[in-house]
């Protein structure tokens, strides 16, 4: 970005981000769209949603005994339909299973129909949903075993790094810009993932749609809108569609229906329903007197949590909003690896946090990053105004509450002149973030992406972020002045770490590693680590006995000495007394070891 922000950071440095141009020539740049490439083509919200409840509508996911079992139930669903692929996958609770896509919908209605119940109970009422389980054959199960040409598409498809692999990754990685991008690329949500957001979303709507006449409920949020990382909760709105066809004045025969069924009634209903009627569903929770009542539920098949709301197509909207102009950048991921750069950052810094409160949350952070990058000569991204002006006739939506949600929805009528014209490298980006934050004047003005510039606030609240769909409201209202504060003291910390790190080059904590670690954690993880890697030792591996006791802390001393000169693997030794005896403890990190040392003499002292 050719902007240059000069800021005056907490220690009273004043930056100039010409200093860091040396710095960054050497890194690796994204994927930059220029005037001159052929333009990739934009896939619309509405075509991507279209596509994936389509592919829900010809899926099933079954539970298994083991991945194992895939030859046997490939051959028992082939009898019935023809497969296009099988995905496997595991819960939290180690169970399996497949996610078996067919070729069409009849396919898998001719799969159904050759669904059976287990219980004879009459008291248990199966559901006729596309979550289901696979009997062990009776007889000889050798009999049964099919031999098998096909293989899965996806093996465990659900797992994703832990915190040290990926803490590995990122530290063998080459620049800042890599680390931000590998990031992006090990965390957000997989095509499996989102294949199961779209299955949980037809259960609920296959039981919700036995009780109303038009109903459609689909995921929004995190988990459609390009920002949504491994493990993010699905949002769902249940909304009534009332199609053409439903309000055909030329129709005669009309339903009866149930005057004052409104309000947060089909969502009573919905949970009543996910309680009794869904296999998957657990720790069912109300919450019905907020100002958007949500059913909060755990799909434990699809090892999901879920809130499901009713009739917020703003929100939907919303979602196809931040869908648009994160694939805007043509840097193949560039903003959204932006945006999981800085979530990561913000949930270390303790700025947001899993239960809602008076902080921040990822919806407003992101919008936080789009605007950003609106900022300077040669934005990344337009300005929502931009898109509002370019909207045509087939792009008006108005939500409820005759809210006009109308913009334009298919980028490829974007002239490339309209964003993108800008080659910084993700590093780059991320220091400009947190520099610009720095001195952004949060007490006098409100951050607008309608305009892409900072507009006076039109009330005292700390932060205000204004919602680029509904202007008149503030996203981040519950936000209060201690968190807003927290927050520009931690950009500031933000840019002068990521500065510093990148003037001292790489030490176990370089780059982002150090921004996305988190704090209560840092200290500790440091001590722990092992040479400088990021793996931890292991308690196990700690504390070694030694039978041999030395006489005396000389003694002890001596051969500590000794052992570092003679031992080049890092191994080093500590006296210590329990008591009257006095015994010596085996490190196998010197770090450790020396800070080990360096407590137990302090308090010797
Ligand atoms: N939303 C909104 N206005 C708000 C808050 C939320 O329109 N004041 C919409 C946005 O579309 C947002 C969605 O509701 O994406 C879900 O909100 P939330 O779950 O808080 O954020 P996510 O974007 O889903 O992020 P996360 O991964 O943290 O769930
Ligand atoms: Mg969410």
């Amino acid at each position: 970005m050719s902007v240059l922000f000069q800021t005056v950071i907490n220690t009273g440095k004043l930056y100039s981000y010409r200093n860091l141009t040396k710095t960054i020539s050497s890194c690796s740049c994204v994927l930059v769209r220029k005037i001159s490439d052929v333009p990739r083509k934009f896939i619309t919200f509405d075509e991507v949603v279209a596509a994936r409840r389509a592919e829900a509508r010809r899926s099933l996911v079954v539970q298994v005994n083991s991945e194992g079992s895939f030859s046997e139930l490939h051959s028992y669903c082939s009898k019935y339909a023809d497969i296009k692929g099988i995905h496997h996958y595991k819960n939290i609770s180690e169970e399996h299973f497949m996610l078996i896509e067919f070729n069409t919908e009849e396919n898998l209605k001719d799969v159904l129909q050759n669904c059976c119940s287990h219980q004879k109970d009459i008291d248990v009422m199966s559901l006729q949903s596309p979550f289901l389980w696979f009997r062990a054959a009776p007889g000889n199960k050798d009999k049964q075993m099919a031999s098998c040409s096909a293989s899965l598409v996806t093996k465990d498809g659900s797992s994703f790094p832990s915190e040290d692999t990926l803490f590995e990754e990122l530290m063998g990685a080459a620049t800042v810009s890599d680390q931000i991008q590998l990031l992006y690329d090990r965390t957000k949500l997989n095509d499996l993932s989102v294949r199961l957001r779209y299955l949980v979303a037809r259960e609920v709507e296959i039981v919700m749609g036995s009780l109303y006449a038009n109903v459609e409920v689909r995921p929004f949020g995190s988990s459609v809108n390009g920002f949504g990382r491994m493990g993010c909760d699905l949002d769902l709105v249940l909304s009534n569609v009332l199609t053409d066809e439903m309000t055909d004045p030329s129709k005669r025969l009309v339903f009866q229906e149930k005057r004052g069924g409104g309000g947060s009634g089909p969502l009573e209903l919905c949970a009543g329903a996910l309680e009794l009627r869904v296999a998957g569903a657990r720790r069912v929770q109300r919450i019905l007197h907020a100002r958007v009542p949500i059913v909060k539920f755990a799909h434990h098949h699809a090892d999901i949590d879920c809130d499901l709301c009713h009739a917020n197509m703003s929100g939907v909207y919303m979602s196809e909003l931040l869908h648009l102009v994160g694939g805007l950048d043509g840097r193949g991921g560039g903003g959204a690896a932006l945006v999981f750069a800085v979530r990561r950052w913000a949930a270390a810094a303790a700025l947001t946090a899993a239960a809602p409160g008076r902080w921040i949350t990822n919806f407003p952070l992101t919008l936080l990053v789009l605007f950003f990058l609106q900022q300077g000569p040669q934005p990344l991204l337009p300005t929502v105004r931009y898109l509002v002006q370019k909207a045509e006739k087939e792009d008006i939506r108005k939500a409820e509450d005759n809210l006009n949600c109308t913009f334009l929805r298919d980028a490829n009528k974007l002239p490339l002149s309209a964003y993108s014209q800008n080659d910084a490298s993700l590093e780059t980006l991320l220091l400009q973030f947190f520099e610009f934050y720095a001195q952004f004047d949060f007490q006098g003005k409100a951050v607008s992406l309608n305009e892409g510039a900072a507009i006076r606030k039109p009330n005292a609240l700390p932060l205000y972020i204004v919602n680029p769909l509904e202007q008149s409201m503030n996203v981040s209202r519950n936000v209060s002045y201690e968190e807003c504060e927290r927050l520009k003291l931690e950009v500031r910390n933000a840019a002068w770490q990521l500065e510093a790190a990148l003037e001292t080059g790489k030490t176990d904590d370089w780059g982002l590693l150090g921004l996305i670690e988190k704090k209560t954690t840092r200290g500790l993880k440091k001590l722990l680590r092992v040479g400088n890697s990021h793996r931890l030792v292991s308690v196990k591996d700690l504390f070694t006995n030694d039978e041999e006791q030395p006489s005396s802390i000389k003694d002890k001393l001596e051969k500590l000495g000794k052992k570092s000169d003679r031992d080049s693997k890092t191994v080093r030794e500590v006296a210590v007394t329990t008591g009257d005896k006095k015994e010596r403890i085996k490190f196998k990190n010197s770090q450790v070891a020396s800070e080990v040392y360096r407590i137990r003499r302090d308090k010797m002292i």
